[in-house]
């Protein structure tokens, strides 16, 4: 058995490819913590498989991240793999492990890639609780990186600027900010959210960056948007709590389904 990473993508992209009958997928949505009560509105499900019966996935630990993959046909005639849940580096299972859903995307033929997640809000004052921003540039203090050896992958513009306009189309009211995210799974101290308003961060969590560069290394175009569904540590005088996370996606899920359904047949 080979398990080189992309050789498990490749494996997992053609069980998918199998179970949904198709030979390819337009895009692929990451459903992030308070993004899966959207998945429903973005199509007709064609398949899915949970994440343990496919080569190289893990069952994700999380409550509130599903675990499986689901693949749909838009309204407008895209095909679509959503991923309902995700792996984080906190989970301990190493960096491939993060990135093995975009890489399985990126083997199933999928060229466009929207990673969603919930972010703490570094900008209260603009900042309102359960809008959505579109993440325009990003910090990765994780410490970690998909990609070892001597590829040196151009990060420019890892968010691309043509999907957000595209996106703005939509909703002209969408902000844009700047997403910095650590390890986790502790939410960060106050002292941290304070370093990173000055580092120029808007927006902070524990997933995303590590799949955007694996998408810009495999040359998929990423769509990055986080759901704000608390103020960062020490910014609201309230302790922070992962069901309020889920929450402000339950009640959210609407108008983002709406959003997601409607992007992914212009992008
Ligand atoms: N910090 C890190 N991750 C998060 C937060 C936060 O405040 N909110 C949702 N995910």
């Amino acid at each position: 058995m080979n398990n080189d990473p992309y050789t498990l993508a490749g494996e997992a992209a053609a069980a998918l490819r199998g179970a949904a009958g198709l030979d390819s997928f337009d895009v692929a949505l990451v459903m992030g913590s308070g993004w899966v009560p959207a998945a429903d509105a973005i199509g007709e499900t064609v398949s899915e498989i949970p994440f343990a019966d496919l080569p190289g996935f893990r069952a994700p630990a999380v409550a509130g991240h599903g675990g499986k993959i689901r693949a749909v046909r838009t309204a407008g005639g895209r095909t679509a793999l959503i991923f309902l849940g995700r792996t984080h580096l906190y989970e301990g299972l190493g960096v491939d492990a993060v990135v093995h859903g975009v890489r399985t995307a990126a083997a199933a033929g999928v060229r466009t890639l929207v990673l969603t997640n919930a972010a703490g809000g570094l900008r209260p004052e603009t900042q309102g609780v359960g809008d959505p921003v579109l993440i325009s540039d990003h910090i990765n203090l994780t410490g970690a990186n998909p990609i070892t050896g001597t590829t040196f992958i151009d990060l420019t513009e890892v968010y691309s600027r043509r999907l957000r306009d595209l996106v703005r189309e939509i909703d002209p009211s969408i902000a844009e900010g700047v997403y910095v995210a650590f390890r986790g799974p502790t939410y960060e101290t106050p002292a941290e959210i304070r370093m990173l308003r000055t580092l120029g961060g808007d927006l902070v969590g524990m997933s995303t960056v590590l799949e955007a560069i694996a998408a810009r290394e495999a040359g998929v175009e990423v769509l990055g948007v986080s759901l704000v569904t608390n103020p960062g540590a020490g910014l609201s005088g309230e302790p922070l709590d992962h069901e309020e996370v889920l929450e402000v996606g339950r009640a959210t899920a609407a108008r983002m389904g709406v959003l997601l359904a409607k992007a992914v047949d212009r992008l």
